[in-house]
């Protein structure tokens, strides 16, 4: 038999998923590892962590489905994007991985805005947020100059991991869009915003596509992990690329709505398209192609939130369910998910979550829809953004949290107001990678090929008329909350 093995290096756990050229799933392992929070709005990790704990899952994988290694024919990854891992010249790590999710560098954005101006939407096709790399990068120079002195290449977390795999330093595209160093359109990293900060070029590292082979399983990985030295590495993709891929989103008009802690809305994009940096715009796993999207930073979390304030002891499943006893629209009750500010549309960090409207004949019931109503329109905010930018928003693939009830489906068929579809065997970003090392090892032609065979649809929700018309008129209400909050909130920001 053949398999090729996924690796999904998330922000709480790494996993490993094992597939066969049917696309069936014969394993899966994974391992956790912590995150370190020094200081208010700081959140980091030890790349070390991600080696030990990947080593760990493979064995653990390998020993569980009594795979011979050799059998393995190749393995990819997705990873938590963003991260930034500082190396020096002999490929030793030079302080923790600043991630994604750390909130430091307000400052280095406002910087990279007033001395890029329009150049940085031209170059990179996206806004500075404090999450991206290169405000991180800057952060580190003006904060730990010395240890910037001595850094001789910069990677993303999966791109340290492949390398300690195979030796070997490169970044996948769909990755390097997410650093604002890359030229998105041209695949090329930019000198412009390279020598408009003084950062030395030779700190990117060789770009390749996420198909791409990068080398093989070095033998001391091997033997720790119980790998092959004969399996292939492919370059692996972004979180978010891989997400879609495992979704089989790629071809025209394909959309996914996945909802985790934080949800993301995205569309397949065939062409170069202007979304003003409203949206994030980046290249796809899928070469030449690219995909948009926007992020609700609290979705699942603010739902997790709700239940672990009002119903800690109850079954998720019962919690979700009692929100189908009351109306559309909550008895007049909004919620905006603001709970650790927001990304899409508003990139407010201060900003903080509301209900609207309370009133006294409100049951907790309520309170659950309103969360459900209130997460779903701030995903319907990117949605709109992509309709505006004149995307034909067709069948929304709906993955992750949102999937797991059919109330919440419908409900995001009717928001929406377009066809939302389930998956029978999702398996997220770990599939995504499985996909790439499939297409990489010549199992298929291209990614479309092979999600005809890995992704399988499960139910298709087409949005209520009657419905989709109140939810159209609570939107607009739903949007005016931001700005009615939002002097209140950066007020309010003082008492935290
Ligand atoms: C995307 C983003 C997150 C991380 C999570 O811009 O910041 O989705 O990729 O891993």
């Amino acid at each position: 038999m053949s398999y090729v093995i996924g690796i999904d290096l998330g922000t709480g756990s790494v996993k490993a998923l094992l597939v066969n050229k049917q696309g069936e799933l014969c394993g899966e392992a994974s391992r956790s590892y912590p995150l370190m929070q020094p200081q208010a709005g700081y959140s980091e990790q030890d790349p070390e962590h991600w080696v030990e704990q990947t080593v760990e899952a493979l064995r653990a994988l390998l020993e569980q489905t009594k795979v011979s290694p050799d059998e393995v024919e190749g393995i990819s990854f997705s990873g938590q994007m963003h991260g930034l891992v500082l190396l020096d010249a002999e490929g030793r790590v030079l302080r923790p991985a600043i991630l994604w999710n750390d909130t430091r560098t307000t400052p280095q954005c406002r910087r990279i805005e007033s001395v890029l101006g329009e150049r940085l939407l031209a170059e990179t096709k996206n806004a500075a947020l404090e999450g991206f790399t290169l405000p991180k990068l800057l952060w580190v120079q003006e904060h730990e100059p010395e240890l910037l002195a001595r850094a001789a290449v910069f990677l993303l977390p999966k791109d340290y991991l492949r390398y300690r795999i195979t030796g070997s330093l490169h970044m996948d595209l769909s990755d390097a869009a997410g650093t604002l160093l890359l030229n998105v359109t041209g695949a090329n990293w930019s000198d412009e915003i390279c020598e408009a900060f003084g950062l030395d070029r030779k700190l990117c590292p060789p770009l390749v596509g996420s198909l791409e082979q990068t080398g093989t399983v070095q033998p001391e990985f091997a033997s720790r992990s119980g790998l092959s030295t004969s399996t292939r590495v492919f370059a692996g993709g972004a979180d978010n690329a891989c997400g879609a891929v495992g979704a089989g989103i790629v071809e025209a008009g394909a959309a996914l709505c996945s909802i985790g802690t934080s949800g993301v809305l995205l569309s397949y994009e065939e062409q170069d398209r202007d979304f003003g940096g409203k949206l994030h715009f980046f290249n796809h796993a899928q070469p030449g192609t690219y995909y948009a999207m926007g992020v609700t930073l609290a979705a699942g979390y603010s739902l997790d939130w709700l239940k672990k304030t009002v119903a800690p002891d109850e079954t998720f499943d019962a919690f979700v369910a009692a929100a189908g006893e009351v109306p559309v629209g909550s008895g007049g009750l909004l919620f905006t998910p603001y709970l650790v500010g927001e990304r899409t549309p508003h990139a407010d960090s201060a900003i903080r979550g509301s209900f609207i409207g309370l009133d006294g004949s409100h049951r907790r019931e309520h309170l659950t829809r309103a969360v459900l109503e209130g997460i779903t329109f701030s995903l319907n905010e990117s949605v709109e953004r992509l309709r505006e930018a004149g995307v034909k928003v067709g069948t929304i693939v709906s993955i992750g949290g949102g999937a797991k009830s059919e109330l919440w489906l419908q409900m995001q068929a009717d928001i929406f107001d377009a066809s939302v579809v389930s998956l029978e065997n999702e398996q997220g970003p770990a599939l995504g990678a499985a996909m790439l090392a499939a297409v990489g090892s010549g199992w298929f032609d291209n990614l479309r090929d092979c999600a005809s065979v890995f992704v399988h649809r499960a139910r298709t929700f087409e949005p209520n008329k009657e419905r989709a018309a109140v939810y159209q008129e609570l939107f607009q209400l739903y949007r005016d909350v931001y700005e009615s909050t939002r002097e209140l909130n950066h007020k309010l920001h003082a008492f935290r």
